[in-house]
């Protein structure tokens, strides 16, 4: 079958708190999302990347991007991650088989290897469902009260974080995300249609840009990468 990859980036980066959207912060002299970008054309088997820009973005026009013609642009981008995604599988979805294998990767997780898409492709494609990657809870969980006390102790044994990439196939996910619009990833449409999706163990160096110390982390894991 075909796979393509969906690079929601239409996000502001609210909790980074700096005044461009955090895929487009420096990180080791490129903006975040061009190694996101490169990591995935990395990856042979993807026909297409397909990126979702806000529809008012007005920074992508400023970089010079990777002159490969599996890199596509869709200024569709929702308010919310999974209308940016919902919207652009509707688009995606009139050109590509239903059966097409789609894996959604969020822009700010940009130490991404193309070995572990690689993997996930490996570990997957013969799938009914598909899967995520993600990696088993460390630290012993504790929820919290409104005092800020703990309320609960929760086990941490079965429980897993989840990362991305999330692969579907196209027609299965679009119906999902149409029919469970409020979710924040798109194992959870799939979850709430009944499907059960298969972790695929990954590390913490996927983990995703969001608070403003987390740029130098990223900036030591692809420069230890390329070491
Ligand atoms: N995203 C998107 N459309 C949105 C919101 C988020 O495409 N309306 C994208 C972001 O650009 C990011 C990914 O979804 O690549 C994961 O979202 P998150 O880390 O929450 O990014 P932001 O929403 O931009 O950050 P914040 O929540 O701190 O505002
Ligand atoms: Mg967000």
């Amino acid at each position: 079958s075909r796979f393509h990859a969906l690079v929601p980036a239409a996000g502001s980066g609210s909790r980074m708190g700096a005044p461009h959207p955090k895929q487009y912060l420096d990180l080791l002299g490129l903006p975040v999302i061009r190694h996101t970008i490169d990591a995935l054309l990395a990856v042979e088997r993807l026909e297409t990347v397909w990126i979702v820009l806000a529809p008012d973005d007005v920074w992508w026009a400023q970089y010079d991007w990777p002159h490969d013609p599996r890199l596509q642009v869709l200024m569709c981008g929702g308010a919310t991650r999974a209308e940016s995604v919902t919207k652009a599988l509707e688009m995606i979805a009139q050109y590509v088989p239903d059966d097409t294998w789609m894996l959604v990767h969020d822009a700010a997780r940009a130490c991404i290897s193309s070995a572990v898409v690689d993997r996930m492709l490996e570990a997957l494609s013969e799938d009914p469902v598909g899967g995520l990657l993600a990696v088993p809870v460390a630290d012993t969980l504790k929820r919290a009260d409104k005092q800020g006390r703990v309320a609960e102790t929760i086990a941490r044994d079965g429980l897993w974080q989840a990362q991305t990439p999330q692969m579907f196939r196209i027609g299965m996910l679009r119906d999902a995300l149409a029919a469970h619009p409020e979710v924040t990833d798109e194992a959870s449409a799939m979850e709430a249609c009944g499907h059960r999706p298969r972790l695929v163990p990954s590390d913490a160096s996927n983990f995703k840009v969001t608070f403003p110390e987390d740029l130098a982390m990223a900036a030591r894991i692809l420069g230890a990468a390329r070491e």
